[in-house]
């Protein structure tokens, strides 16, 4: 009875030492993984972020290959009551729009602009254009103009195409 004891004894013991460095083991993998883990994770993250920002972002060429300037003369009935657009016409109640691809943010002399629009410092190109475009006070805090923006890309893009033939230096289309 006492040398079963004794073997039993050291059986349990052999177990529990057994079952303690396992569960240690398994403490120390378990606090390696995750770094491991996020480690990886954060990799991933930057390329799938790089991929997706070249082509989504501001690809003016394609943007303004989806337009026609035909339409464009369509689309800018919209702009129209606030705006002329043919050489030698008048402000109305927002500026003249004749040549306003490729001259400065609120340029025309004797037109009273917002103090949003005067103190922004860009020139009209593109890429400006299309931004102002889709919602224009977005895109300038404080602009005077009262226009809700235009949703399709394919809008935008024809109306840049016509406002670039409304003009005595039209810019080079990307
Ligand atoms: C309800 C009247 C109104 C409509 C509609 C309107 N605008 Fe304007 N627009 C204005 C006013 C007012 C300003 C001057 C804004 C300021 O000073 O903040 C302006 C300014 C602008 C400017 C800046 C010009 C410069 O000299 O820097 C552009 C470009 C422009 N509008 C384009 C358009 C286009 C394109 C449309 C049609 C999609 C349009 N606007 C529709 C009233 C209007």
């Amino acid at each position: 009875m006492n040398n079963f004891n004794k073997i039993f004894g050291s059986l349990l013991l052999v177990v529990i030492i057994v079952f303690g460095i396992n569960k240690t083991s398994d403490i120390i993998y378990k606090v390696n993984v995750p770094t491991t883990e996020s480690y990886k994770v954060e990799v991933k993250d930057n390329s799938q972020t790089n991929e997706k920002k070249e082509p989504v972002s501001s690809d003016i060429k394609a943007i303004l290959a989806l337009g026609s300037a035909d339409q464009g003369k369509k689309i800018f009935t919209k702009c129209a009551a606030c705006h002329s657009i043919n050489k030698g016409g008048g402000n109305k109640i927002g500026p003249a729009l004749y040549s306003v691809l490729g001259r400065k943010v609120a340029s025309v002399n004797d037109y009273k602009y917002s103090k949003g629009m005067a103190s922004f410092e860009k020139i009209w190109g593109f890429e400006e254009m299309n931004a102002f475009l889709i919602k224009p006070a977005a895109y300038i805090k404080g602009t005077k103009m009262a226009f809700g923006g235009l949703k399709k890309e394919e809008d935008r893009a024809s109306l840049i195409l016509y406002m670039n033939q409304q003009t005595d230096n039209p810019l080079q289309i990307p």
